[in-house]
C-alpha cells in the first residue's frame, strides 16, 4: 500500500483560540471512530503563532499528526528585521510549504527567491512541500514532494479532474525524479478519493475544506 500525505493548509486563518478548539474536535473524532493510519502521514500547516501551542496541545492529546509551516525566508539567520527562518522553525515543525500560488502572486515570489527556501529547509532539515502549478513551473533540486495546485481549482470549488492530475503527477515523477506528488485546490472529503487512487497521486493539499475539524478528520479517512 503507498503512503499517502494528508496536508492541512489553513492559510492566514485561526486565532490560538480556535486552534485549540480545532484540535479538540479532532481529537473528539478519532476517539469517537478510530481508524489505521499506518500508510498515512497527517501533517498540520498553521500559521507561525500558532505553532508552538498547536505542537502542545497535539502532544497532551496524543494526536497523531505533523506540522508543517506556510513559509520560511529566503535568507538564513542574521541581520533581516521581521524574517523568520528555516532554523527557528526547525523548533516547531518538521515540513514546510514553500511556492504556494499565493505567495507568488501577492509577494512577488520568484523561482530564485523559492530555490533558495528550499536550499535553507533542507539545510535545517525541514522537509520542503513545494507546489506547482503546472507542467512548467520551475522545480529546484532536493524537492522529494511536490503539490500540483492548479490555480483555477484553488479555492473555487472547481478541482481538476483525477485524470489530468494524475497525467501531471507521472510526468513530474518521471522527468524531474520527484518522490512524491500531491493534488490541491477543492479537495473534500467527497472528491478525495478520486485522487488518491490514482497510481502516481500520493496525497493532497487541503485549503478550505480543512479549516473545519471534522470535515478534515473525514479526508483523512476517505483518503
Ligand atoms: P483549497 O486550497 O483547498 O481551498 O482550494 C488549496 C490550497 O491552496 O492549498
Amino acid at each position: 500500500m503507498k503512503k499517502l500525505f494528508i496536508v492541512a493548509n489553513w492559510k492566514s486563518n485561526k486565532t490560538i483560540n480556535e486552534t485549540e478548539k480545532w484540535l479538540h474536535d479532532f481529537s473528539g473524532e478519532f476517539k469517537r471512530n478510530p481508524f489505521s493510519l499506518d500508510h498515512k502521514e497527517v501533517i498540520v500547516s498553521p500559521s507561525f503563532t500558532l505553532l508552538e501551542h498547536s505542537r502542545y496541545c497535539a502532544s497532551n492529546l496524543n494526536l497523531p499528526i505533523e506540522l508543517a509551516t506556510q513559509d520560511i525566508s529566503p535568507f538564513d539567520e542574521g541581520a533581516y528585521t521581521g524574517e523568520i527562518n528555516a532554523k527557528q522553525i526547525r523548533e516547531f515543525a518538521d515540513y514546510v510549504i514553500i511556492g504556494h500560488s499565493e505567495r507568488r502572486k501577492n509577494f512577488n515570489e520568484s523561482d530564485e527567491m523559492l530555490s533558495k527556501k528550499v536550499e535553507l529547509a533542507n539545510k535545517y532539515g525541514l522537509t520542503p512541500i513545494f507546489c506547482v502549478q503546472g507542467k512548467e513551473t520551475q522545480i529546484p533540486s532536493d524537492s522529494p514532494i511536490i503539490a500540483y495546485e492548479p490555480i483555477d481549482a484553488i479555492g473555487t470549488g472547481h478541482p481538476d479532474t483525477a485524470e489530468n492530475a494524475e497525467d501531471i503527477a507521472s510526468f513530474f515523477k518521471r522527468n524531474h525524479g520527484v518522490s512524491y506528488v500531491l493534488y490541491g485546490g477543492s479537495v473534500t472529503s467527497k472528491n478525495v478519493k478520486d485522487f488518491t487512487q490514482m497510481p502516481n497521486i500520493d496525497g493532497v493539499l487541503v485549503g478550505a475544506a480543512s479549516l473545519d475539524a471534522k470535515e478534515f478528520y473525514e479526508i483523512i479517512q476517505n483518503a
